[in-house]
């Protein structure tokens, strides 16, 4: 008998409803024949709240050695001011992207059926280390009348390579082999020259995949006009955090929205979250929709090298229509568990 190894799996449950569709998630997974061996960590908003802990260096190298981590949502209610914008985001959040060298965010959208894209399935493929997020620029005369903000968009050639790379590989892989590359060339001319000439140069080595180039605000149109144009979307990190968000709303919502954060090169844990936040205004009601969470343990599953475990799932959640509302987060669990 060959010997399986289980899977050493960071969990984040995180906050409002975070830590219910993390736990669906896990045990769909569980009970799709996958053995994990789960360490929680206990990190977001209420974790800070209750004692001043973001991340540190010692967590974020433990969280470096897991073979995934999976996380649910991070952040507090709506309209709660203690905590600042950008502690979160960028204390514990962005510090896993970067640190850990999550440098793609993938994020596959399949239309569910009456949507506004219905027949359309896509994914985006998210520069996630540099862009504005990179923290580039600062405040000068701060508090004046004359106050300067400046907020640089970082692209480097390594950076936008390897993930115009990613696209193209991804691409390669489907039947519809197309990439589109999304920017603002017209105006952002220097990063947008850049993106542009690598992505001409990637799509030399790649003769069958088809490249188009869109401006991101035409995008925006397209996405919901015409949305079975794209099959690999290529974008920087801004312009794929708000496309991602257009392309959730037209696909059926983002509580189905799954996310992958991929460290491709395997030097850190890569880290799979839904796109949707905490929502605490259903926390503990039994009616949070998992199936975003349970999506994104799939592409955990795909990472992880269990294709079979994640096709089975795939298979469960896609074209699923029981009303998720009706059936609540146990429900939908138990649905997935019997389509299996
Ligand atoms: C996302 C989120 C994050 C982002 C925030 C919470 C920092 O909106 O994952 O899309 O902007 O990337
Ligand atoms: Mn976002």
């Amino acid at each position: 008998m060959s010997e399986r190894r289980s899977h050493r799996v960071a969990v984040i449950g995180g906050d409002g409803i975070g830590p219910e569709v993390t736990d669906a998630a896990l045990e769909v997974v569980r009970s799709a024949g996958v053995d994990l061996a789960t360490t929680s960590y206990d990190l977001g908003a209420a974790r800070y709240l209750r004692d001043g802990f973001v991340l540190d260096e010692d967590t974020l190298e433990e969280l470096r050695g897991f073979d995934a981590i999976l996380l649910g949502a991070i952040g507090p209610a709506i309209g709660d001011t203690r905590i600042a914008g950008g502690v979160l985001e960028r204390g514990l959040l962005l510090r896993m992207r970067f640190g850990l060298d999550l440098y793609i965010n993938f994020r596959p959208f399949r239309a569910v059926a009456g949507s506004i894209a219905d027949g359309s399935e896509f994914a985006i493929v998210r520069e996630n280390t540099e862009g504005p997020y990179a923290g580039e620029g600062g405040v000068l005369r701060y508090g004046t009348e004359h106050e300067v903000a400046t907020q640089g968009s970082v692209n480097t050639r390594f950076g936008v390579e390897r993930c115009v790379r990613y696209a193209f590989a991804r691409a390669d892989a489907l039947a519809r082999k197309k990439v589109t590359l999304v920017h603002k060339t017209n105006v952002l001319t220097f990063a947008g020259d850049l993106w542009r000439r690598v992505v001409a140069e990637v799509a030399g080595e790649y003769p069958e995949v088809e490249v188009d180039y869109q401006h991101v605000d035409a995008a925006c149109i397209y996405l919901v006009e015409d949305p079975r144009r794209y099959a690999i979307i290529v974008t920087d990190n801004l312009f794929g955090d708000i496309l991602s968000d257009l392309a959730g709303a037209v696909t059926g919502g983002i509580g189905f929205a799954a996310s992958a954060n991929l460290n491709p090169a395997r030097t850190g844990a890569s880290l799979f979250e839904p796109v949707h936040g905490a929502a605490h205004d259903i926390a503990g009601t039994g009616r949070a929709n998992p199936l975003a969470a349970v999506s994104s343990a799939v592409l955990m599953l795909e990472h992880l090298g269990e294709i079979d475990a994640a096709r089975r799932i795939a298979a469960a959640v896609a074209d699923f229509e029981d009303d998720v509302a009706t059936l609540g987060t146990n429900g939908v669990v138990k649905r997935v568990q019997e389509r299996l």
